[in-house]
């Protein structure tokens, strides 16, 4: 339907939220969020990320959205035609590359994780995690991830379902899915903090994730070696900071072109600044729910909090396994977290789709299938990376594949993208144009130009030439 003459536009605004609502809310938020905000002491971390989030994230979000909305084509597309509009030179369009780009190379490996969610959503059901001791979770998420068979089978699964949806276009798809996942992943969120509510450790979470302790956030432990010649036990650090920073543009769905194609699907009606901030509202919202959904459970089973990406499949299931209707709560929570990743990958595919789709002017199908089952088989190098697959003794730089993967988009492609469309929108796009495209009433619109032109590159331009320095020094 969304051919290359004719692009396709969401039915409505609410349409349109749910989408980018969608987009945004995914593993992002119910896996990685509760394990960085444990690593990074709490309350802390929660508080620095949230300032990210309305001041650089939020931003950021109109500037992608008003730049789809112009370009009205792919990313690649939108950012040449914009620079072209600017008099600018279309070395812009790059912006729409390293997006497209870097969203093909995330949807290879989030599907794989994707695939985790659900496998362990069966595993729940067929009751796999009764009674489970520590050591036997772990044991059972090491061999499911070293399985080369289990592993393939649950990524193409998860792979299969997003390019399904992707591939029958933008209302019949991408609405449809969303308007009904949306609303029951919430549901399924509220059910689950309010039965860790009464059975967990509700007290201890609340004062874990609502009272700051700086301390905890901005030094670190010290290394032995430093300790010995005379150094500090605790260092300042801002690497958690900077973490924080990264995770508000992973969970906004920034710079991956994710938001600048759903952006080229609104209608001019749409106020994009509203919109905006009712993304990120509701993307903190649903992180503070699964914080709040499992730190209870994680302090009553006297789990690690700092646990790291292993906290959601190696801890939860033990807890699961325990608790009475553990099978019902466990392959919910394991069912809302593979449809969160499902809402989350139709956007991470939708760009190159976009744009393959706008240069080929192949049906929407057959574009789907083509791109998806590409991804699908990059996808397995990072799969087959994992625990004691087929892959994992290949490492790049000291990485897996998968981790070299992250790295690459998460470190670099990210942060550079998020730059240089903050320098775009706030230095070379004419401010009557952005003026124009906003609608906005003075007073916000120049908020939002003074936190685009100023604030967002000075911050992004800190984190990446922290990463380098680190990467390079450290
Ligand atoms: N925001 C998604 C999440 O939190 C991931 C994502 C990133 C999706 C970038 C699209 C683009 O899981």
């Amino acid at each position: 339907m969304a051919g290359a003459a004719q692009h396709a536009h969401w039915s409505s605004r609410w349409a349109f939220i749910m989408a980018a609502v969608g987009s945004a809310v995914g593993l992002g938020n119910i896996w990685k969020f509760p394990y960085e905000a444990g690593q990074g002491g709490g309350g802390a971390f929660v508080m620095v990320y949230l300032l990210f989030v309305f001041f650089i994230g939020t931003p950021m979000l109109v500037a992608e959205l008003s730049l789809g909305r112009r370009g009205q084509l792919s990313p690649i597309g939108s950012m040449k035609k914009i620079a072209q509009e600017e008099k600018r030179s279309p070395l812009w369009g790059l912006i729409g590359w390293s997006g497209v780009v870097g969203a093909f190379i995330v949807i290879s490996f989030y599907s794989v994780v994707g695939g985790w969610t659900l496998a362990y959503m069966v595993k729940s059901a067929m009751g796999a995690f009764s009674n489970i001791d520590a050591q036997t979770a772990q044991d059972t998420f090491v061999s499911y991830i070293s399985n080369p068979v289990m592993t393939l089978v649950s990524h193409f699964a998860f792979m299969g379902i997003t390019i399904f949806i992707v591939a029958k276009g933008v209302q019949g798809g991408l609405e449809k899915a969303v308007t009904y996942l949306m609303p029951a992943l919430f549901a399924i969120l509220l059910v689950l903090v309010v039965y860790s509510g009464f059975t967990g450790d509700f007290a201890k979470t609340v004062d874990f994730l609502f009272n700051p302790d700086f301390d905890e956030l901005l030094y670190k432990a010290n290394s032995p070696e430093a300790i010995a010649a005379g150094g500090a036990a605790k260092v300042f650090s801002l690497d958690m900071v900077l973490q924080a920073l990264g995770q508000s543009f992973f969970s906004l769905s920034l710079a991956l072109g994710s938001i600048m194609t759903y952006g080229s699907y609104l209608t001019r009606d749409v106020n994009v600044g509203r919109s905006a901030l009712t993304i990120a509202a509701a993307d903190s919202s649903v992180a503070l729910m699964a914080g709040l959904a499992i730190f209870p459970i994680v302090f009553a089973y006297g789990l690690d909090v700092a646990e790291g990406g292993g906290l959601v499949f190696m801890s939860l299931p033990i807890a699961f396994g325990q608790m009475p209707f553990g099978i019902v709560v466990g392959t919910l929570f394991f069912g809302l977290l593979a449809v969160a990743a499902i809402t989350s990958s139709i956007s991470l595919l939708e760009p190159p789709v976009s744009y393959v789709e706008e240069k080929t002017g192949w049906n929407r199908r057959k574009v789907a299938i083509t791109m998806g089952v590409a991804a699908g088989v990059l996808g397995v190098l990072s799969a087959y990376s994992q625990g004691d697959n087929m892959l994992s003794s290949i490492s790049i730089f000291g990485l897996s594949i998968m981790d070299a993967k992250d790295f690459l988009t998460n470190n670099i492609i990210m942060p550079l993208g998020g730059l240089f469309t903050a320098l775009f929108v706030g230095w070379f796009v004419s401010r009557k144009a952005m003026m124009e495209e906003l609608a906005m009433e003075d007073k916000t619109f120049r908020i939002w130009y003074f936190l685009a032109r100023f604030v967002s590159p000075t911050a992004i331009g800190i984190i990446f030439i922290k990463i380098i320095y680190d990467t390079v020094v450290g």
